[in-house]
């Protein structure tokens, strides 16, 4: 593919953030030696280099209740060397919507000659596992992984790092267009290569939401975006004394990190998992507060931000779901933060307040804050999960 180099990356101590960064061309053709000025505004990145990562990557699917067509067309997007691997949260009772994934995704792996692996996230001998090996946060009282979003994709990370995968990206099962699917994971691979740091992350920015009213209304960004980027891009013009709107993806659902990242990040549960991943990098490594690993301050962490050609069109969950589950839980990474000031906050509060979502005297609510993956016991968890992994294969009934 084609995609527009980085032009401007702005620092925040060890934390380099780059710049929208656009697809210009989804197949660049075959690898040649490049004409000399071709690389200055342009990067291509080839078919192969994509591969070799695909290859080292997970793709992780966080599923609750979707259509299964829709499911089904999101894992025909994963280009094949990728490893995909299904968290589910779905229902069993009555309809066990858990075993319809199963099945779709085994007729699909036996088609198409792969493997896959689907767990519930429910899945008691995955909270044991979890349990043994000391990571206990994302588990409830009954021992059994929390319900949310960011609890599943957690555990998923873990299950990957145990298949050997050193590369993660997410992708969300309401996906209307395989062929977005497709170009997330190109992206993500693309940030890889250009990443200069074991430390990276891949973020995507849609080029277009399109909302379906009457007509397709191809909206440029998502609401809930536009609004948790400003109060995040504020957050860091406090600190640095210099306007800025670098942060573009706040909310990116669609991202991918090193399994080196993963390791050393605290995560917000539920919804709030992507937005608490800046601000955890801005706490932990952006030289203000104390605390940041040499490692880290010798390589940095580099975070890309990269537009597809592709529109996105998820699944609608209603306005309750994108003000309730997305703007108040995001807005509350950016307001408890440690390094919030008191001009943000009130910012966020009037925000909140003039949509009718907080009353006058309330706050958002402060993420219950999941520790890093390096207090798990990595070989424990192995041994208590990686035999039964294998009954865990997308092929075991086919
Ligand atoms: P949005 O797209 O960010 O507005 O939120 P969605 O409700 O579409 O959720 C994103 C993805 O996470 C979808 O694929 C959901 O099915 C999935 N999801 C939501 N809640 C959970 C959960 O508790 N556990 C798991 N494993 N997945 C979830
Ligand atoms: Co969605």
């Amino acid at each position: 593919m084609r995609i527009e180099s980085p032009r401007y990356t702005e620092r925040f101590g060890s934390v380099r953030i780059t710049d929208v960064q656009r697809v210009l061309e989804l197949d660049s053709g075959r690898a040649k030696t490049l004409p000399l000025n071709e690389n200055i505004a342009v990067n291509k990145v080839e078919e192969d280099a994509i591969k070799d990562f695909e290859e080292k990557m997970a793709i992780i699917i966080p599923i609750k209740d979707e259509m299964l067509k829709l499911f089904e067309g999101v894992i025909s997007g994963v280009p094949h060397e990728c490893t995909i691997v299904v968290i589910s949260n779905s229902r069993r009772k009555r309809v066990d919507r858990f075993k319809m994934e199963k099945d779709t995704l085994g007729q699909y792996c036996h088609f198409t000659r792969r493997d896959a692996v689907i767990l519930h996230q429910k899945d008691p001998v995955l909270g044991k596992a979890l349990g043994d090996s000391g990571y206990t946060d994302i588990l409830g009282e009954d021992g059994l992984v929390k319900n949310g979003k960011a609890e599943g994709m957690l555990a998923a990370t873990l299950i990957a790092s145990v298949l050997n995968k050193q590369y993660m990206g997410f992708i969300d099962a309401d996906n209307y267009f395989p062929g977005s699917v497709w170009e997330y994971v190109k992206c993500y691979a693309a940030g890889f290569i250009m990443s200069k740091s074991p430390y990276t992350m891949t973020r995507i920015l849609w080029k277009y939401k399109p909302k379906i009213t009457t007509g397709i209304y191809f909206r440029k960004y998502g609401r809930v975006s536009e609004i948790t980027n400003k109060h995040m891009n504020n957050l860091i013009s406090s600190k640095t004394g210099f306007e800025t709107e670098v942060i573009k993806t706040g909310n990116a659902g669609e991202h991918a990190m090193s399994l080196k990242l993963a390791e050393i990040l605290p995560f917000a549960p539920g919804y709030a998992v992507e937005p608490q991943e800046l601000i955890s990098l801005f706490e932990g490594y952006g030289g203000i507060l104390p605390g940041s690993s040499p490692s880290v301050t010798k390589h940095g962490v580099d975070v890309f931000q990269i537009e597809t050609r592709n529109p996105h069109l998820h699944a609608d969950k209603g306005e309750l779901h994108l003000t309730e589950d997305m703007l108040l839980p995001g807005l509350g990474t950016i307001y408890h933060s440690r390094l919030c000031e008191n001009e943000t906050r009130q910012q966020i509060l009037n925000e909140l307040m003039q949509q009718n979502i907080l009353k006058a005297g309330e706050e958002p609510p402060k993420p219950n804050i999941i520790n890093p993956f390096k207090n798990i016991n990595m070989e424990k968890f192995t041994g208590a999960i990686g035999e039964y992994l294998k009954t865990c294969s997308a092929l075991e009934d086919q």
